[in-house]
């Protein structure tokens, strides 16, 4: 048990062997540098990971994930990846996916103590409450469960859309916010469509000049 870290490094040495096989030159191009077209925000559950969900490779996307992939405005480490991502790497695509069989989802439904994340999931009560009435029309607790998923994916993607950050891009040029929902039942992704691609898709009290 105390060896089961081995087989990273020998998943690892394969890794490496099979690339350099396939192209010889595939890490001394990768070295050269990044500008990946896309900024991937998803939750940080061990069954979504992005490059393999979307069959991309090292170098096609920026990635950052946390518990039930926020946005939050107050956290420091999305807001720099953010940034970085938008200003320096120029990514033309953001794209915040949730999945349904979230933890972090189901965890902020119910009235349990579980440490430190129930600050983080206060995040999503935030949203479960602005939208009370819809989701308690729902009397099936997995398709309410299932309807929260994708009400917080469309008001993480908000979220995106009321930072200075975002919005200076836009002054300039093309940039896309998507909202997707993976199944972890069907290994596929549902787009929502709550693409915003200019500030008049968030209320005034939101906009910057
Ligand atoms: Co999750």
């Amino acid at each position: 048990m105390e060896n089961a870290y081995q087989k990273l490094i020998d998943g690892n040495r394969r890794h490496s062997l099979e690339k350099k096989f396939e192209d010889p030159e595939y890490f001394k191009k990768l070295a050269l540098g990044q500008k990946p077209e896309y900024l991937w925000i998803g939750c940080s559950d061990s069954r979504v990971p992005a490059n393999e969900v979307t069959n991309t490779d090292a170098g096609e996307m920026f990635v950052h994930r946390n518990i039930a992939n926020m946005v939050v405005h107050t956290d420091f480490n999305v807001l720099s990846v953010l940034e970085y991502a938008v200003k320096y790497i120029g990514v033309k695509h953001i794209i915040v996916c949730g999945h349904y069989g979230c933890g972090g989802i189901k965890a902020s439904m119910t009235n349990q103590r579980h440490g430190y994340v129930d600050n983080w999931l206060r995040n999503i009560k935030d949203v479960y409450n602005k939208y009370t009435v819809e989701l308690e029309n729902i009397s099936d607790l997995d398709k309410r469960t299932e309807r929260l998923t994708e009400l917080n994916v469309i008001e993480q993607v908000r979220n995106l859309a009321k930072t200075s950050i975002v919005q200076e891009a836009w002054k300039t040029r093309e940039l896309h916010l998507h909202g997707w929902v993976y199944g972890l039942n069907s290994g596929l992704i549902t787009d929502l469509k709550v693409i915003h691609d200019g500030k008049e898709d968030i209320e005034d009290i939101y906009r910057f000049d």
